[in-house]
């Protein structure tokens, strides 16, 4: 039975807004769907000044409902400050669509997790965190859940590609249970170095391979 989509999801599918890549972007996150292994890239560009979202783009590996919900979402944050970003949740992109069919809402799950993600690194970034815990183990994982192995689009830690993770004296060093021939370690390298480089109270990030 086909899915019953609204006129506007369909509408943002066809053509969907903010398609694309931003060079100079001041973040770009990668995430993936647990759920169905989709992925979307979101990137975004803030005014230092007034933290405002200047410009933002997408690219989906995802279905119709992703895409629609990517193009929604990047036009409800064009405009709004970072802290307003944070606030937008994938229920009002859905109802900003005039709603999804239930099976579909993880899709529009994912595009609003990728633009919590790409917010926080921002605020991580620049040094904005108002609540400065030291680093632990369960951030660190947490972090590290974020992180997607392009092959299957499941986060590295659900793959269970972590073997270990130490967390101390401001050294986070983790194991992976990777070789190094593997087809995406230089991605999942680079993935892990950003999701963690900006935390205040770290200073080296050591990945080993023992795959
Ligand atoms: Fe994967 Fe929609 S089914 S994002």
């Amino acid at each position: 039975m086909p899915v019953p989509y609204t006129k506007l999801v369909i509408e943002h599918f066809k053509n969907p807004h903010n398609v694309g890549e931003i060079e100079d972007a001041d973040v770009k996150v990668t995430e993936g769907s647990p759920a169905c292994g989709d992925m979307i890239t979101l990137y975004l560009k803030v005014d230092p000044q007034t933290q405002r979202i200047v410009d933002v783009k997408f690219k989906s590996y995802g279905c119709a409902s992703n895409i629609a919900t990517a193009s929604i979402i990047t036009d409800l944050v064009k405009g709004k400050t970072i802290e307003e970003a944070k606030k937008i949740t994938w229920k009002d992109a859905a109802e900003a669509l005039g709603g999804l069919p239930p099976v579909k809402v993880h899709c529009s799950v994912l595009a609003a997790d990728a633009l919590h993600s790409a917010v926080d690194l921002y605020l991580e970034k620049n040094g904005l965190v108002t609540e400065k815990e030291p680093t632990t183990l369960e951030k660190v994982y947490e972090k590290l859940s974020h992180v997607t192995n392009p092959e299957t689009g499941i986060d590295i830690v659900k793959s269970r590609l972590i073997k270990s993770v130490n967390v101390g004296n401001g050294i986070i060093t983790i194991k992976l249970n990777l070789a190094s021939d593997f087809q995406f370690i230089d991605n999942i390298r680079e993935e892990i170095q950003e999701r963690l480089q900006y935390l205040w109270d770290i200073k080296e990030i050591n990945i080993l391979l023992e795959g």
